[in-house]
């Protein structure tokens, strides 16, 4: 793959990823598919312990993927999958209303092309009218302004999250910048 995907600020539309690139919402209630298990194997080979949870979260009776708000996206290449990210109450809330931004993973081959940007703007148009709060946590600070640049704001000091976004105000796409 040569192309990229244009970077732009979240918007209420669901991108389309041109070329051969195409993001799928999993539907629920089953199981993942083997490319995504692929996927998630290849972060895990990299040491993205964060990625350890997924597969049994995504299938878990009473688990966060159960609620009707919560969903995970995968961009698939041909029937590869090479990038991931979900959205769903985030177990550490007290607050039914906040959701967790998790398990965000673009395969080595396939990053700085702007997957990790069109999977979050993604999210964020289909789940933020579910939450009033969304949260998550950033692995490295590189990996935090990629979250600053769709309007989560850092929150250092916090044990279990480190960016956190408000739902912005009707009218307003909530978007750090173009
Ligand atoms: C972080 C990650 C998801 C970014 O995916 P991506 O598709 O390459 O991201 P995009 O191309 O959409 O955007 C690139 C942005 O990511 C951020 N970024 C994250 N990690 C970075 C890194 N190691 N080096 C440089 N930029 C990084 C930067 O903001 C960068 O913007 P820039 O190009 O203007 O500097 C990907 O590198 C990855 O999966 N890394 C390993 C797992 C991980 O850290 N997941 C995040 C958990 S919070």
């Amino acid at each position: 793959m040569s192309t990229s995907v244009p970077r732009q600020s979240s918007t209420a539309t669901p991108v389309e990823l041109g070329g051969d690139l195409r993001i799928e919402v999993l539907a629920p209630g089953r199981p993942l598919p083997d490319a995504v298990n692929d996927l998630i194997a290849a972060g895990l080979a990299e040491g993205q312990k964060f990625l350890e949870r997924a597969s049994a979260n995504w299938s878990r009776p009473g688990g966060p993927y159960e609620d009707p708000r919560s969903m995970m996206v995968v961009v698939f290449q041909e029937g590869v999958a090479v990038a991931m990210a979900g959205v769903a109450p985030d177990e550490y809330a007290r607050d039914p209303d906040v959701g967790r931004l998790k398990h965000v993973y673009v395969r080595a081959s396939h990053r700085r092309r702007g997957l990790a940007d069109a999977m979050v703007r993604f999210c964020l148009a289909r789940c933020e009218a579910g939450f009033r709060r969304l949260r998550l946590r950033a692995a490295t600070p590189e990996a935090g302004r990629l979250y600053e640049r769709h309007g989560f704001v850092h929150d250092p000091g916090r044990a279990d999250y480190t960016h956190v976004r408000e739902r912005p105000a009707r009218g307003s796409d909530g978007a750090a910048g173009p």
